[in-house]
């Protein structure tokens, strides 16, 4: 039996219908919530990313302002963008486009954006609520992975769910929201030692080490729901015809095109798997749709609650 195929784009047209309504309500009282984005030089992963953040703002009727330094821009430039960003009245969020180039103090930069405003869920603020499982602005990859568990019943209670990877943007967050929803949660990374004999233990198995096709089929349990976070670009011939030797329709576009998204998890999990995100086409979508979603609740939230105060109810 094949896998049901959680659909992030689905999900995704779902919340923009009712994200699109609270913003018309909130507009018609007065109040339109904004993201100001911060892209640094011209890496074009970069540039696409955040053209696509800019462009769903508008799809939704939010405001949205870009701000772009150039490359060679310092620490102290970037510390004095996010404190006028910090005082602007209009600006509900701000989202500082990763990585920054290397001379730039990432941390410095995050560190100085307002937790109200820390709509990517960066600040050690917001990940300290997190970690305490207070209110807060939560990391939009990770919780976009819990909207597409909830929003397909996957129950989370006493699952057991196994998080492959453990960086600060997607593994740790993720293992903690699952924490919460009482899961019972095992955190690997490249250090582990049986992958395959932790996985195949997993209900809820998450993968997000960047790795293209990592995850085996027979490392997952039958009927496990597998949430797949990885976006690998293959170019490589022999390397798309081993992942996709089942797939010959992808495979025949991979010949047209030159290239293939393949997630962390081997496509022919399908085969194995009870419930699969596909990539691409999966969790995806959901990155954007939390960052807007975290727009607006800061937006809400911010008025409700002080406009400095780091921490606010309803998560
Ligand atoms: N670079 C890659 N992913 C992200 C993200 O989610 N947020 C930001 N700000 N930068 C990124």
């Amino acid at each position: 039996m094949t896998a049901r195929i959680l659909d992030g784009i689905k999900i995704r047209d779902e919340m923009f219908a009712e994200l699109k309504g609270e913003v018309t309500q909130m507009t018609a009282q007065g109040i339109r919530p904004g993201l100001a984005a911060v892209l640094v030089g011209e890496n074009p992963a970069s540039q696409l990313y955040v053209k696509s953040k800019i462009a769903a703002c508008e799809q939704l009727g939010l405001a949205s302002w870009l701000h772009s330094p150039p490359a060679n821009v310092t620490t102290e430039y970037m510390l004095q963008l996010v404190a006028d960003l910090n005082n602007d009245d209009n600006v509900d969020g701000i989202l500082v486009q990763l990585p920054l180039p290397s001379q730039v103090d990432s941390k410095r930069v995050l560190e100085a954006v307002f937790p109200a405003k820390d709509v990517d869920g960066f600040h050690p603020v917001s990940m300290g609520m997190l970690v305490s499982n207070r209110p807060g602005l939560v990391a939009c990859t990770p919780a976009g992975c819990m909207e597409i568990l909830r929003r397909n019943n996957i129950n989370m209670e006493g699952a057991n769910a196994v998080v492959l990877g453990r960086s600060d943007i997607v593994g740790k967050p993720m293992a903690l929201l699952l924490l919460h929803a009482n899961a019972t949660v095992t955190i690997c990374h490249s250090k582990s030692r049986d992958l395959p004999e932790i996985t195949r233990r997993a209900d809820i198995l998450v993968a997000a080490i960047g790795r293209a096709g990592f995850v085996q089929a027979d490392w997952i349990k039958a009927g496990a729901s597998v949430i797949d976070v990885g976006t690998n670009k293959v170019t490589d011939a022999t390397e798309a015809n081993r992942l996709l030797a089942n797939f010959p329709q992808r495979l025949e576009k991979f010949r047209a095109k030159g290239s293939v998204l393949i997630g962390d998890v081997h496509p022919d999990a399908v085969n194995t798997a009870g419930a699969l995100t596909p990539v691409p086409g999966g969790v995806g979508p959901m990155t954007i749709t939390m960052l807007m979603s975290n727009t607006v609740k800061a937006a809400r939230l911010r008025r409700l609650y002080g406009r400095s105060q780091p921490a606010f109810v309803a998560r």
